[in-house]
């Protein structure tokens, strides 16, 4: 059976100094070949609902959708930390819901952590969860399941009065017993002094290179999601291309009967 990072491993990352890869991931295939590479935690995201069944946002995946991706996440054995994403309304309607889903997660899914997007306003619900022993990530600057509030994806905390609120809230997610916080698209200045004034990890995504460590979504880093492309992206490989140039390959074999050919066959 392979050891599985724990929180207290990436704690320690933040401890030592050495900076802590995180990389979203919502199937078998994809879970096997990024762990193999030795990503520190794969974060099964709520982001599967935009960029693998092609919802509008995050806000209609459920549960159950949630929990079959965290459940071919898993069958990979992965070395890496894995922590579901709990997504909208699975956490935000009453404390015993958030416990009973993040339960979920934990007994059905078999991760060993849970995120949670908020910060001060939901911290009650924080510390309910990490009291029934299960490790909770937080997620605070911009986050998805507030588009209505914020008005679409816009950058978080640049007035001083917005940093002040989100140090606030990194103090306060801590102090509720997280493990990590993610800081999304906040100012690289601002991420910086969260990441100093904190003793659990910070993740960054678009929040610079100060952070503890970063996480970015599978699909973007392959190049798979042509939708849109945002300024924090960087590509590390164009896989629309690759796949296209295959299918049309398969499909004009196909049409001109190269395929199958005797190899592919049987006597
Ligand atoms: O769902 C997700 O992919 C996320 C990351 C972008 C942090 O929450």
């Amino acid at each position: 059976m392979v050891k599985q990072k724990s929180i207290i491993d990436i704690g320690k990352m933040k401890e030592s100094g050495e900076k802590i890869a995180m990389l979203t991931c919502y199937d078998y295939p994809t879970a096997r070949i990024m762990d193999s590479c030795g990503v520190d935690m794969i974060l099964v995201g709520d982001s599967a609902g935009v960029v693998f069944a092609g919802y509008e946002n995050t806000l209609p995946i459920t549960m159950d959708e949630m929990l079959y991706h965290v459940k071919a996440v898993m069958r990979a054995h992965p070395k890496a930390l894995v922590i579901a994403d709990m997504p909208f309304m699975s956490y935000q309607i009453t404390i015993a819901e958030a416990k009973l889903n993040s339960g979920r997660m934990i007994k059905e899914g078999g991760v060993a952590a849970v995120k949670i997007e908020g910060g001060e306003p939901i911290c009650d619900t924080i510390k309910a969860i990490t009291d029934i022993d299960i490790p909770v990530m937080a997620h605070i600057g911009l986050t998805p399941q507030s588009i209505h509030r914020m008005g679409g994806y816009k950058v978080q905390g640049k007035g001083s009065e917005q940093a002040e609120r989100l140090i606030a809230d990194a103090l306060a997610v801590e102090k509720a017993g997280a493990f990590a916080v993610v800081l999304e698209g906040i100012p690289q200045s601002l991420a910086v002094r969260i990441t100093e004034s904190l003793s659990i990890p910070t993740i960054g995504i678009g929040a610079g290179a100060g952070c503890d460590g970063q996480v970015l979504v599978i699909h973007d880093i392959l190049g798979l999601c042509e939708k849109y492309s945002p300024k924090f992206v960087k590509r590390y490989a164009e896989c629309s291309p690759i796949i296209s140039a295959a299918v049309s390959g398969y499909i004009s074999d196909v049409k001109s009967s190269r395929f199958p050919a005797a190899e592919h066959s049987f006597n």
